[in-house]
């Protein structure tokens, strides 16, 4: 063989091999959000006309007082209608009735709290509440988002053009804050209408997978309303999209916001932690029943979202009303939510083979509602779940 087709069969046999590599995780590489992030909106709570300076503050100051930044919670995060303009170079301005001390003052705050402040945009020429839009100013917007000391955006999908591509818009403010330097999450928010799973992972950190999440179990309405069943079920398929630092985004907690019972909220927070998704509480911090803050507090179950492995759980099995979740954790382990979605109290049986588990293997189980370790089982573990409800176990052989 001449020197020269040697040479060819080398390059050859290296791109072969190189083909043959498994393809590198797909994932934004900005460092930000490794685990799925924690903290709160001010969104399902306070919506447009309740947002303020003083909503911002005194949540932040629940989070730093009331346990939640000692569980996790670090992101005080506002959503739409702290901006009303631009000014005549095209900065964004803040509503100075609500925001009478401005963002800067308000990021300082929050960072003297140790907690983290998040902001909202828009890629189309109006937010959601029509308010000032992004489109046109992503450098500029960053970058004043980054002199101010923001550590967390949102960026939503309303008054976009027609035909105008998500992928480009998202990956256009992805590299503004990047261009920053300043590490800031950077949150999609087109509600799952363009697929983000297929094409999000290297541009935000994690993307809304559904729309607006609705506070009530079972809202099937004309216009698709998202109660927390519907929700499940489209995010059920989407596991395989989800790792460390790109995150799917069933939306943010209706925990404590009264449109579902304690147990429908259990259901709530199990699930969101098994989908490793981010746990943005959206309630009233300030006024929490003790059932609330149990939930929101629940260290078990926050630990299963925050698994360093990243995987998020699905469905293993369904009979009618009664199901099993079960997701994969860094120790070998699962976490297992039994889920009756049923009317009466039912008994749900998880089976090791739906686990991945040989069904000899003895493993160690723990509720993590009950806080309370259990005997350890073989084959299958089985609980009575009341109705709309949830027990939630953490396995491991
Ligand atoms: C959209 C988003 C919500 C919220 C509102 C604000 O509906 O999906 O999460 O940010 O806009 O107007």
């Amino acid at each position: 063989m001449s020197r020269m087709l040697k040479c060819l069969s080398m390059i050859c046999l290296a791109a072969g091999f190189a083909l043959l590599a498994p393809a590198p995780a797909r994932g934004l590489d900005n460092g930000a959000a490794r685990t799925p992030p924690m903290g709160w909106n001010s969104w399902n709570k306070f919506a447009c006309k309740g947002i303020s300076e003083a909503v911002i503050r005194a949540s932040a100051d629940a989070i730093a007082s009331n346990g939640m930044k000692d569980a996790g919670y670090q992101y005080v995060n506002m959503d739409d209608c702290w901006q009303v303009s631009r000014d005549s170079s095209g900065n964004i301005v803040a509503d100075p009735e609500k925001f009478p001390s401005g963002i800067k003052a308000l990021a300082d705050y929050v960072h003297s709290k140790g907690l983290k402040l998040g902001i909202y945009t828009d890629a189309g020429t109006k937010t959601c509440a029509g308010r000032p839009g992004s489109m046109g100013h992503e450098y500029q917007d960053a970058q004043q988002y980054a002199n101010w000391g923001i550590d967390y955006v949102k960026e939503d999908w309303c008054s976009t053009l027609p035909g105008q591509s998500s992928e480009a818009s998202y990956t256009l403010m992805r590299d503004a804050l990047a261009a920053t330097g300043r590490p800031i999450v950077f949150s999609i928010c087109e509600w799952g209408s363009t697929k983000p799973w297929l094409w999000a992972g290297p541009v935000g950190n994690l993307w809304r997978s559904t729309g607006d999440i609705q506070d009530c179990w079972d809202c099937k309405k004309s216009w698709g309303g998202n109660g927390l069943l519907q929700i499940l079920d489209q995010m059920d398929p989407l596991y395989s999209y989800a790792g460390p630092g790109h995150w799917n985004d069933p939306d943010m907690l209706e925990v404590g916001n009264g449109g579902m019972t304690t147990d429908e909220y259990r259901v709530h927070f199990s699930l969101w932690a098994l989908f490793s998704a981010p746990l943005l509480a959206g309630n009233d911090l300030q006024h929490m029943t003790p059932e609330v803050r149990d939930i929101l507090l629940n260290k078990d179950v926050i630990a299963i979202d925050q698994d360093p492995m990243g995987i998020q759980g699905h469905r293993v099995h369904k009979a009618g009303d009664l199901e099993v979740w079960s997701k994969q954790l860094g120790d070998g382990g699962r976490a297992v939510a039994l889920v009756n979605r049923s009317a009466t109290p039912a008994t749900i049986s998880a089976d090791w083979r739906d686990l991945g588990y040989p069904p000899s293997l003895p493993a160690a189980v723990r509720d993590l509602w009950a806080h309370k370790d259990l005997a350890q089982h073989t084959g299958s573990f089985s609980a009575e779940v009341p109705s709309h409800g949830v027990v939630m176990v953490r396995i491991k052989p």
